[in-house]
């Protein structure tokens, strides 16, 4: 099934130090499926987080149609949006938590302003499936309060906070900013497992190309016009899109370059562990690394 359905999505902002319209997004199309992790990856400012906004129902586009489980939500379809905003979760960048409120509170938040009816017992009950989901021990969670969280943690209350309502879709914002490489390494596990447990769909967006990588089934590069690269349109589009091995093996110049970055690191077929080329074996499963 496809899950996420973008076309034709344009977006200009008036730039007030230039005084003019200037194009943002440019006829962007693109489509995430169910089970998958589709990652939108392209260099800051290129339009990552206002094309999040306009999937999540947060910004409004010029031009185009976004469908999502199914549902048009774009052009303004409230209701279809009210709906479909039910069966999504969302991983803000710095997890957004209530600082106010404990864990537990944080992730009964959405399950009470959907269903006020439910017992507060039933709700305990929920909230401990979303900790564990999230590999968060309840008793020792739950009464904690935002402030007192780690990094890590705090990704992981916000990822059991979007789980609150068993979506059928998870939308991440840079999940791995701010992480040292290995609580990353676990949110990237995490993101990869949760697809797999529960037969969701995942769309990812991130400038970090290890863990792009790592939880990737399909890529997506987005490129946005810069005078210097005398590109013949305005604003950002889709440059390239395919799955990890595809974009690995493109010969397009501009996914060379951007993923150029990444060429000292190699993802283990087998169990897709991201390590430096030097090695023979896989650090993680030792099956060899040689063709
Ligand atoms: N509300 C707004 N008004 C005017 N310009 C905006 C607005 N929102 C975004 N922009 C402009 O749109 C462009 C894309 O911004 P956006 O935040 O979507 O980029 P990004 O790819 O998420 O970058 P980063 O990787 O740095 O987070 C930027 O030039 C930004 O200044
Ligand atoms: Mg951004």
């Amino acid at each position: 099934m496809t899950t996420v359905v973008l076309k034709n999505i344009s977006k200009s902002f008036f730039n007030s130090k230039l005084k003019k319209m200037e194009i943002v997004l440019n006829n962007i199309s693109l489509t995430a499926q169910h089970g998958e992790v589709t990652v939108l990856m392209g260099q800051s400012g290129c339009g990552k987080s206002t094309l999040f906004r306009i999937l999540i129902g947060e910004e409004i586009a010029d031009s185009g149609c976004v469908s999502i489980l199914e549902k048009e939500v774009f052009p303004l379809n409230k209701k279809n949006l009210q709906e479909v905003k039910k069966k999504f979760g969302i991983l803000f960048q710095y997890g957004a938590l209530f600082n106010s409120m404990n864990v537990g509170d944080n992730i009964a938040f959405p399950i009470l302003e959907h269903q006020p009816q439910l017992h507060r017992d039933i709700i305990d009950i929920m909230v401990d499936t979303k900790l564990r989901q999230v590999s968060l021990e309840p008793e020792k969670f739950k009464h904690k309060m935002p402030a007192t969280l780690s990094g890590g943690e705090r990704k992981r209350v916000g990822l059991a906070r979007a789980l609150a309502l068993d979506p059928q879709l998870i939308f991440y914002d840079e999940p791995s900013a701010g992480l040292d490489p290995i609580v990353s390494r676990t949110i990237d596990k995490l993101i990869k497992n949760l697809v797999k447990m529960l037969g969701i769909a995942s769309v990812v967006i991130t400038h970090e190309l290890d863990s792009a990588f790592a939880i990737a089934d399909r890529m997506i590069i987005l490129k946005r016009a810069v005078p210097e690269h005398n590109d013949d349109w305005d604003g950002t589009i889709v440059y390239e899109e395919g799955t990890p091995d595809d974009l690995r093996n493109s010969q397009k110049p501009y996914t060379v370059e951007f993923l150029g970055e990444f060429s000292n690191f190699e993802i283990c077929k087998n169990c897709r562990f991201v390590q430096q080329k030097q090695f023979t074996t896989c650090e993680k499963c030792g099956k060899p690394q040689s063709e």
